[in-house]
């Protein structure tokens, strides 16, 4: 934002002193404008583009890496070694191939961006002689243009000008933290589908185990396919004293696990 209002101020200022020391001049001036906006755009969106291909690859890349060496014993024991460089390999010529283009259109930016800025110096300085020499008269002193004015203006208009490419830049990046920060917003604002119920611990420090664990006439049924799956315990009443190991035994089915995963509260009770 601060950025943003420096840039403004520059680019008013600029106008200002540039239309209050030659205004006609500063409007044959201003006539490049166009050039150097249309040029920065063109050659600022392949650079971007590279640019995050290039973001892109290297993530790929190290996502491959990282997947490999952790599964290192995997890709070992299915003798998968040249498979996984093989793969390697190709990413990583992508990725170099992205670094490339994106240095090259980086190179070609400021290329074209000193052309065109020594470019409107040529032009200014162009029409700035000629304004000199056919004597015309600057409308703020009545006298003839000087050469001190056309520097002046010349140097000013430069400087609005150079503040409309900083802009073209700034306005992307805000339209960018814009969306990004909804996203962003909208995580932080999420209601989780599992409540809490009004009666559980609110964190594993708030649990008090003194009273022990007690299972109070528990009915449960997997919510996969509520009307299909059995009820696991009808009505299962028991006791887990604190400070005491307790061993759930039964046969295979019988619900032990889901014991564990009642009390780890994988499937919370449904509301109403
Ligand atoms: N995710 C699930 N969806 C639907 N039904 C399930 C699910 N998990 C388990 N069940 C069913 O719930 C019942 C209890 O399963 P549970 O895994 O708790 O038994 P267990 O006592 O741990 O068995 P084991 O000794 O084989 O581990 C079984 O009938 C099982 O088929
Ligand atoms: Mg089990």
């Amino acid at each position: 934002m601060g950025q943003l209002v420096y840039t403004l101020a520059m680019f008013v200022g600029g106008l200002v002193i540039a239309f209050w020391k030659g205004p006609i001049f500063t409007l044959i001036v201003i006539a490049y404008m166009p050039i150097m906006v249309v040029f920065g755009a063109l050659f600022g969106r392949r650079v971007k583009a590279n640019m995050f291909r290039k973001l892109g690859q290297s993530k790929k890349m190290g996502a491959l890496t990282e997947e490999t060496l952790s599964a290192m014993k995997l890709v070992v024991s299915f003798a998968q070694e040249d498979h996984a460089v093989g793969k390697f390999d190709a990413v990583a010529e992508e990725t170099n191939s992205a670094a490339k283009s994106a240095s090259l259109a980086q190179a070609g930016m400021t290329g074209v961006f000193l052309t065109t800025m020594f470019g409107f110096f040529v032009y200014s300085y162009a029409v700035g002689s000629w304004l000199i020499e056919s004597q015309t008269i600057n409308p703020t002193t009545g006298e003839v243009y000087s050469a001190v004015e056309i520097i002046q203006v010349s140097q000013a208009t430069m400087m609005a000008i150079m503040t409309i490419a900083g802009i073209s830049n700034i306005v992307p990046a805000i339209v960018k933290a814009l969306v990004v920060g909804k996203k962003v917003f909208d995580l932080i604002d999420r209601e989780p589908l599992i409540r809490s119920p009004a009666t559980s611990a609110k964190s594993a420090h708030s649990i008090s185990i003194d009273s022990g664990i007690q299972f109070e006439n528990i009915e449960f049924r997997y919510p996969t396919q509520p009307e299909k799956s059995r009820n696991i315990f009808q009505g299962a009443t028991f006791t887990i004293k604190p400070y005491t190991s307790t061993a759930i035994v039964g046969p295979s089915g019988s619900g032990k696990s889901t014991i564990v995963q009642l009390l780890n509260r994988f499937y919370d009770p449904q509301e109403g």
